[in-house]
């Protein structure tokens, strides 16, 4: 297959950021859908899933699915690790407080105007409106930092702080798993 121009990209891109808006307004995260995140978390990790808000549930219970399909009949991955980082690759965002209209305000903002994203979210660590651009941005490793204290496996912590191949670009090293995650969170 060829590869994408640039111009493709960022049509796929559009497109993606359209569905996620759309299912962020429509799609609703279900009585299946939590039986399915209860049946591969534990009572603490449960408990910081539900501070999701729920189209960020429901975004993760999607990728997470979309995961296990990804390694369907593949016996050399653990069915429970790979449920595990879909559901809890955003955990991160509980300490957003974003509803998706404001989410959308941050997407357009990093696409338009990067610069001036990168500006606020890199400075806004302590700063009582701009936090949120900080924790949109770096939401893995926020995420990361959460789990650690509810003794998470560094693996686990690991993939999760550099899932966004945007600020973590890929390298040789890069284990599967965080490329799997990556294709799965990517394409919803
Ligand atoms: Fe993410
Ligand atoms: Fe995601």
């Amino acid at each position: 297959m060829l590869p994408l121009s640039d111009g493709q990209l960022m049509l796929a891109n559009i497109w993606t950021r359209l569905k996620q808006f759309y299912c962020g307004m429509f799609c609703r995260y279900t009585k299946a859908d939590k039986a399915f995140a209860g049946s591969y978390l534990n009572i603490q990790e449960m408990a910081l899933f539900n501070q999701l808000p729920g189209f960020e549930k429901k975004h993760s219970v999607v990728v997470a699915r979309k995961m296990l399909e990804a390694i369907h009949g593949k016996h050399e991955f653990d069915e429970r690790k790979m449920a595990k980082l879909g559901l809890l690759h955003d955990i991160g965002k509980v300490l957003e407080h974003n509803s998706i209209f404001t989410k959308s305000v941050l997407v357009i903002m990093r696409f338009f105007f990067p610069g001036l994203y990168d500006r606020l979210a890199d400075g806004g660590e302590n700063h009582p409106i701009f936090k949120r651009f900080y924790i949109h941005k770096h939401h893995g490793e926020v995420g990361a930092r959460l789990l650690e204290k509810i003794g998470e496996t560094s693996e686990i912590l690991s993939i999760i702080a550099k899932h966004d191949p945007r600020h973590n670009p890929f390298g040789p090293e890069t284990p599967i798993e965080q490329k799997i995650l990556n294709e799965a969170d990517s394409t919803y």
